[in-house]
């Protein structure tokens, strides 16, 4: 039996992957550079056994047994890029996950499950190329392809790239900028109207402001990546607001339109563009729905919390400092022969 086990944690996003070339395969149509987060703040584990004998993949989340489509989809592009050169992945799959954060607080989940099964299938396999790792994340969720690495990371997609060229890397590791955090502030924990799946094939449809967008976002991850070598929080925050007002501009471009940002999200941008008064501090950004993303450094969290807190509508506030990637976990056979038993 080959068996691994991984921790991982989810990205955000400071310039935005907003639309894609191939729906499929998740290529997408801009580069995009992300933060991140940290295991200690909000962690997935998972752990793959490719088993001898089992008649079908089986996946377990917190205990349960699950079907769930996008994992099954997963399987399937994963095993058809691997079978080749790994004949043991067609071996079925057990799969056992299960996230520390609730799935449902609106925190993206999707970015550090897929990061997580990918860096799990692979080293089940022997592969160490971190790229190979995110390409077949990124068959999962676009952005999980950036959770394998830690620190800051870009994904990058030439203009017309086929599948080999499609993946993340990173820019700084988390030691180059420890000082960063993502204040994670909950304002709506319903599951989202449209998913950023739905709500990016509609923009690219629809929006008639979507072509300057990807240029823009482009040039912008050039800025923010120069940015972070410096460490010029000023210049990678003021670009980080930017796009993330621009993909939410697109949103409402798109016919009918799409909103993900509520009241509460609003009150917030004001709020963080009058504690920048005096000095830029902070940058907020929003992904496919109404949380807002605080990135800031150690010294201003405590301010920039209270401020928050007195926002109505604020549900919760999770902080987390940047993250280090994909750590690779001694796996519990035990564990995996107890599931499969289970199965029996
Ligand atoms: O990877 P997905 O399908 O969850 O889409 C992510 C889209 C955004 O979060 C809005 C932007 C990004 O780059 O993470």
């Amino acid at each position: 039996m080959l068996i691994s086990t991984v921790e991982t944690s989810p990205n955000i996003a400071l310039i935005k992957y907003w639309g894609k070339s191939d729906d499929l395969l998740k290529i997408a149509l801009n580069d995009s550079i992300s933060m991140t987060l940290s295991q200690d703040a909000l962690r997935t584990k998972t752990t793959i056994a490719l088993v001898d004998g089992l008649k079908k993949d089986a996946v377990f989340f917190s205990g349960k047994k699950v079907r769930d489509e996008k994992v099954e989809e997963w399987i399937k592009l994963s095993r058809k890029r691997l079978s080749k050169k790994y004949p043991d992945v067609k071996k079925r799959m057990l799969i056992i996950t299960e996230n520390d954060f609730p799935t449902s607080a609106g925190i993206a989940s999707s970015a550090s499950g897929f990061a997580a099964l990918s860096a799990a299938l692979c080293s089940a396999l022997g592969i160490t190329s971190k790229k190979e790792m995110s390409i077949i994340a990124r068959f999962g969720s676009g952005s999980a392809s950036r959770s394998i690495e830690g620190g800051i990371v870009k994904w990058k997609n030439p203009k017309g790239a086929d599948s080999d060229e499609s993946y993340a890397v990173q820019v700084v590791p988390k030691k180059h900028w420890p000082d960063l955090v993502d204040i994670i502030c909950i304002c709506d924990s319903k599951k989202k109207k449209v998913s950023s799946k739905q709500g990016m094939e509609a923009t690219v449809r629809t929006s008639s402001c979507f072509g300057c967008r990807v240029p823009k976002a482009n040039a912008r991850v050039k800025i923010v990546e120069k940015a972070v070598k410096k460490r010029d929080f000023e210049t990678m925050a003021i670009e980080t607001m930017k796009d993330s007002n621009s993909m939410h501009a697109t949103c409402l471009d798109t016919w009918p339109p799409v909103f993900y940002m509520n009241d509460v999200s609003k009150e917030i941008v004001y709020a963080i563009h009058e504690f920048n008064s005096e000095g830029i501090g902070a940058a907020y950004t929003f992904d496919a729905g109404p949380n807002a993303h605080i990135i800031t450094t150690k010294k201003h969290v405590s301010d920039i919390r209270k401020m928050l807190k007195k926002i109505d509508g604020v549900e919760k506030i999770i902080v987390s400092p940047i993250g280090e990637g994909a750590r690779f976990l001694r796996p519990d056979r035990k564990e995996v022969e107890r599931y499969l038993k289970r199965l029996k």
